[in-house]
């Protein structure tokens, strides 16, 4: 029977972002300016405990210029997981400094804390864990190996809106913290970047850096880019904002679903301190991985995803003959399942059905 693919991930934009784009478009004024500041105003207040958040023009533009604004540049290293997007590192390694993989922890995907430790060394100035498919890295750990050893401490939430360590928001932790706005992300304004900022020091030098170096219109004070959002992405993202309380905890349900009937294949673990926003539901497939997703898409219309087939460190973008076994073994396995909240209870059926049905074949 021909049945419409499940997609892995979907967007959901429905009639009130798009009168809140006609209602910008018609105001005449587009670029960077009280949509931007409200959306700050209000994304701060509901995800970060209201920390001062700044609006980029992409979470990759965001990472960057956070790690400008801590001080971060040539001949300093920041300890990122290599088990994460590309732009994690490639924000470092545009900062001038140099990205220094560690490998993560097995139940949770994120980066070991042990395995950072290891990591320092005297050029070390700071550690940036990734809140890898909505869980979040052990904070505790994180906050106190970083005052330790005197480094700064940085947050990749790009996957990881509303989720927690112990009651406290991710994004909240570090020297700054980093959400995407990216379509596919649990909320969205078309593409952006929001950085929650520990200081008013640092959220001034993000401004400052976002903004051709400028807070008073040509008295340009240091040398910056234009990395600004448009109120038109910012008016997407306080719809989406409102939204997320509700997607989140479809998502939240939708994986408890999954958790219960799922059988033959490892279903994600979550930390007892964790919230988890299951931004991915990941599992891991023992066995062949690849035949498996291929075969689940085939016979039974599900779409899914590898995020991500290959490890940082091993793409030609960085090159680093590195042994980090659980990143390795990771890669092999993960297996993204469809969670967004736009899954009917038919498509949840059939996503545990044909994933029972694959994992029973190759046992
Ligand atoms: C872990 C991680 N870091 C950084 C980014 C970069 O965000 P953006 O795509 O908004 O630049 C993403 C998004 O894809 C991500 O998943």
């Amino acid at each position: 029977m021909a049945q419409d693919t499940i997609p892995a991930a979907k967007p959901i934009i429905g009639d009130e972002e798009r009168a809140a784009v006609d209602r910008v478009m018609r105001s005449g004024m587009v670029a960077q300016g009280p949509e931007v500041a409200a959306f700050e105003k209000e994304f701060a207040d509901e995800l970060v405990g209201g920390r001062t958040c700044v609006a980029a023009s992409s979470g990759t533009a965001g990472l960057h210029l956070g790690l400008l604004a801590a001080g971060i540049g040539r001949g300093d290293e920041v300890l990122v997981p290599s088990f994460t997007f590309a732009a994690t590192a490639n924000s470092v390694a545009l900062s001038g400094a140099t990205p220094v993989f560690v490998d993560i922890e097995s139940d949770y995907f994120c980066m070991d804390p042990e395995a950072t430790e290891a990591a320092i060394t005297p050029r070390t100035k700071g550690a940036m864990p990734v809140h890898l498919y909505g869980h979040p890295a052990n904070m505790d750990r994180f906050r106190a190996l970083t005052e330790k050893h005197g480094i700064q401490l940085f947050e990749d939430a790009a996957q990881a809106h509303g989720a927690s360590w112990n009651g406290t928001p991710v994004g909240a932790f570090g020297t700054f913290g980093m959400f995407s706005l990216y379509p596919t992300k649990n909320m969205m304004s078309g593409e952006g970047g929001m950085v929650s900022c520990a200081t008013p020091e640092i959220a001034r030098m993000v401004r400052l850096l976002r903004n051709q170096g400028m807070e008073r219109r040509y008295e340009n004070e240091v040398v910056g880019f234009n990395s600004r959002m448009t109120d038109i992405h910012a008016a997407i993202g306080r719809v989406q904002l409102g939204k997320l309380p509700a997607w989140t905890a479809r998502r939240q349900e939708i994986a408890a679903i999954f958790d219960s009937r799922l059988k033959g294949v490892t279903v994600p673990p979550v930390a007892p301190e964790a919230t988890h926003v299951y931004h991915q539901y990941t599992i891991r497939v023992h066995g062949d991985r690849d035949a498996f997703a291929k075969a689940l898409l085939d016979e039974h219309g599900v779409g899914s995803g590898v995020y991500y087939p290959i490890p940082n460190h091993e793409l030609p973008s960085f090159k680093l003959a590195l042994d980090l076994p659980v990143t390795k073994v990771a890669a092999q396995e993960v297996l993204s399942l469809p969670v967004h909240p736009s899954l009917t209870e038919a498509n949840i059926d059939r996503i545990v059905t044909g994933v029972n049905a694959m994992a029973k074949a190759g046992s």
